[in-house]
């Protein structure tokens, strides 16, 4: 059973500037709900219980968000705004949140090194908290069955364009049922011609707890950071990991044009702003045009 996740949210956000300078950017909105609260949901939707999210400097909005907040909760109380304080004492009561720091960014790898004593000597889930799923199964719970079906590591998996795999972590593997592949090799993004593939990461990850021992071994590699995905290429020389092509749609919140496309994408799924978002996108395609 898989009830601890770990949510690296402690990079800079430099893809984010001037936006994250003081605010991070996992508490940017997403119509009317931070981003990472979203990742905290598709966790527990997924039956996580323990959620432990590596922080950074400039991060302590995220611990206030999923903290209670008493004065704001009387306010609404008194006002009789039963809705809002609904929404606001649910942040609280997710899940067992705790909070590490990352005290140097040294990578991604680094980031979930930090968690090793929390999460001792079980699998574990691992969501990056700048990306959001849209699924009707929430993805890490498709790849918990898929763990349950092999009891080994696995990785969630995109098909990407050739020309953008080297803005991800990419695998060579082979197909051995529907959407799963046995992992051969991992390579930190690769330049096009060095791609094993253009099945990329896609940012959630269940894991073994013998990760931590390879991300001990690991090197500094690409952007001189200790990679996870160098790490995995460590325990795939080692142990049969696998690669899941999940069903539903991701979204990058960490950089501009994919933050617009996700706050446009949740917005029309909303029955009370859809129908004049599409009013105003026409309009505002029509005007474009002239
Ligand atoms: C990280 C991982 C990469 C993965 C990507 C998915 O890179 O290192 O393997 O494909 O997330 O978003 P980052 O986007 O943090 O540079």
């Amino acid at each position: 059973m898989i009830r601890k996740a770990v949510i690296p949210a402690a990079g800079f956000g430099t893809r984010f500037l001037p936006a994250s300078k003081s605010q991070p950017k996992e508490m940017l909105p997403i119509v009317d709900t931070p981003a990472i609260q979203y990742v905290v949901e598709e966790a527990v939707r997924s039956g996580i219980t323990d959620i432990l999210m590596v922080i950074g400097k400039g991060k302590r909005a995220i611990e206030e968000h999923f903290d209670r907040n008493f004065e704001l909760e009387m306010e609404l109380g008194e006002k009789g705004k039963e809705a809002e304080l609904e929404s606001i004492r649910r942040i609280s009561s997710l899940a067992d949140i705790h909070f590490i720091w990352q005290k140097e960014l040294n990578g991604l790898g680094d980031a979930i090194y930090c968690a090793r004593h929390h999460i001792g000597n079980e699998p574990f889930a691992v969501l990056l908290g700048d990306t959001l799923v849209e699924s009707s199964l929430p993805v890490t719970e498709q790849l918990i069955n898929i763990f349950d079906r092999y009891q080994e590591s696995v990785v969630a998996l995109e098909e990407v364009e050739k020309s953008k795999v080297s803005r991800y972590g990419v695998v060579a593997g082979s197909q051995m049922a529907k959407d799963v592949y046995l992992i051969d090799d991992f390579v930190e993004k690769p330049s096009i011609e060095d791609a094993p593939s253009n099945l990329a990461i896609a940012g959630r990850y269940v894991l073994t707890p013998d990760i931590f021992d390879y991300i001990k071994q690991t090197a500094r590699g690409k952007n001189n950071e200790i990679q996870l995905t160098d790490a995995m290429r460590l325990l795939v020389g080692n142990r049969a990991m696998y690669g899941y092509r999940f069903d539903g749609r991701r979204y990058d919140i960490g950089n501009k044009i994919d933050f617009i496309k996700t706050n446009i994408s949740y917005a029309l799924m909303r029955e009370d702003m859809r129908t004049e978002l599409i009013a105003f996108l026409k309009d505002v395609i029509a005007d474009s045009g002239r």
